[in-house]
């Protein structure tokens, strides 16, 4: 991409790949038809649709030219594995470990690997599901899980998760939908993609309070029944693409994009100087001048979401001073300052924070992507950056974006995906 252009126009925002990737799982709790409208057309989400249809999950597209409307029906399930193959492609595929045993009553799920930006264990699914009366052995790099004697259902139970886990809450709260009894889930993620899947889940039949706080109380019930969803905008996206508009200056409107669930985000992008105007599924953003430095520290919702630190960090990279962005949840997440600096932004790391120098502009070069927001951190930078910014790796980006180099050019960007 050529940077120096201002963004101008429109764009709609597509469903919450972090929403898409639990619901498409949830359709494993049924024996019904579940339907899905606005899922996100992205690479992560064709992984899960692959892992689910090789289990034995019908896929439908009732219109094949729109990819975000779907219907998927478990009708029954051949084979409740998930393959090493696709799980190290996508550490999501963890997420079939807890409906596989709810309906199942046996799972084997290959652990995922470790990941760019951290170890990211799944401890704390393994240890809700035992609480739940689930045997769990970890054997040649897989999960292999099944309801303990004599029970043949899992059993509800009170569950204190020693950390805040966005698809730990999400497994066991799968799982406890179909479990005897009712189950407790404390210290629960309270993100806006738990929420939605919570949403799907009581149109199914599923018994949940809670929703949206730290504390979901399930009570099981033998079976669930089909439904039809719209899933929820991203919000990842959304701030992304206001990240880029703040960086590069011009006037954006979003639409079919959720501004409730940026809260923490919106506030630091005004502080940065960005001039903000939203309705329920709308926001009109327009920047002028030079971004203001912004400091902020990375925490669970409804806090500054982890999944912005690099999309802000490119923004500071060229604002008028210094700023300090602290990573909370992940202990490997700047391995974007080193690309960015490349393309001369100032930002040393002592600890889990980054202290940025603001520089009045950064230069075009070639930088590799190396995990997902990263990319679209080195495209935002590219974007703002003096001359031509060729960004290496783009296969991450494509894992969280639909077509992100199309909606930059709708909006006047001079950018092009090379083969
Ligand atoms: C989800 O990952 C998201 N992915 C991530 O988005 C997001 O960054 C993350 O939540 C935090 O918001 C999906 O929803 C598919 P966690 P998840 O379990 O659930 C530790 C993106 O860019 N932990 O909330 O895997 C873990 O190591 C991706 O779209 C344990 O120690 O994250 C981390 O430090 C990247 N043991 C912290 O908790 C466990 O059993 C939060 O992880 C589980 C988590």
């Amino acid at each position: 991409m050529t940077g120096g252009a201002p963004l101008k126009g429109e764009i709609m925002i597509a469903g919450a790949k972090n929403a898409a990737l639990p619901i498409l799982c949830a359709s494993l709790l049924t024996t019904d038809p579940v339907e899905l409208f606005n899922v996100p057309d992205l690479q992560d989400v064709r992984t899960m649709l692959k892992l689910l249809q090789q289990m034995g999950v019908a896929l439908e597209f009732p219109n094949p030219n729109d990819r975000s409307h779907l219907i998927l029906q478990a009708k029954e399930i051949t084979s409740p594995e998930a393959p090493y193959e696709l799980v190290k492609t996508m550490r999501a595929s963890i997420l079939v470990l807890g409906p596989l045993l709810a309906r199942m009553g046996r799972a084997t799920v290959s652990l995922p690997g470790g990941c760019a930006i951290g170890a990211r264990p799944v401890d704390q699914h393994i240890k809700g599901l035992k609480a739940m009366g689930a045997g769990i052995q970890i054997r040649k790099g897989f999960i292999v899980a099944k309801i303990a004697e004599p029970n043949t259902r899992l059993q509800g139970n009170a569950i204190l998760t020693d950390m805040i886990t966005v698809t730990g809450t999400e497994n066991l709260l799968m799982a406890a939908c179909l479990a005897q009894g009712t189950t407790i889930l404390e210290n629960a993620a309270r993100e806006p993609e738990v929420g939605d899947l919570a949403e799907l889940l009581v149109k199914m039949g599923a018994k949940i309070s809670g929703i949206g706080s730290d504390r979901l109380v399930i009570e099981g019930v033998p079976t669930l029944h089909g439904a039809s969803h719209h899933v929820i905008a991203d919000r990842i996206e959304t701030g992304t693409f206001l990240c880029a508009v703040a960086a590069t200056g011009g006037e954006i409107v979003l639409k079919n994009c959720r501004p409730d669930t940026l809260d923490a985000v919106l506030v630091k992008l005004k502080e940065a100087g960005l001039k903000i105007k939203k309705g329920a599924d709308w926001i009109s953003a327009s920047m002028s001048g030079r971004p203001k430095p912004v400091s902020f520290r990375t925490s669970e919702y409804p806090a500054f979401p982890t999944d912005m630190q690099a999309q802000f960090m490119a923004l500071n990279a060229i604002a008028g001073g210094a700023s300090r962005i602290t990573e909370t949840i992940f202990e490997n997440r700047f391995m974007h300052v080193q690309e960015l600096n490349r393309l001369g932004a100032d930002i040393s790391i002592e600890g889990n924070t980054a202290i940025v120098e603001g520089v009045d502009k950064l230069s075009g070069a070639t930088v590799m992507a190396t995990d997902l927001r990263a990319s679209a951190s080195l495209v935002i930078a590219g974007l703002a950056a003096q001359g031509e910014t060729q960004v290496d790796r783009i296969y991450h980006l494509d894992r969280g974006y639909d077509r992100m180099e199309q909606k930059l050019t709708q909006l006047g960007a001079n950018i092009r995906r090379m083969k």
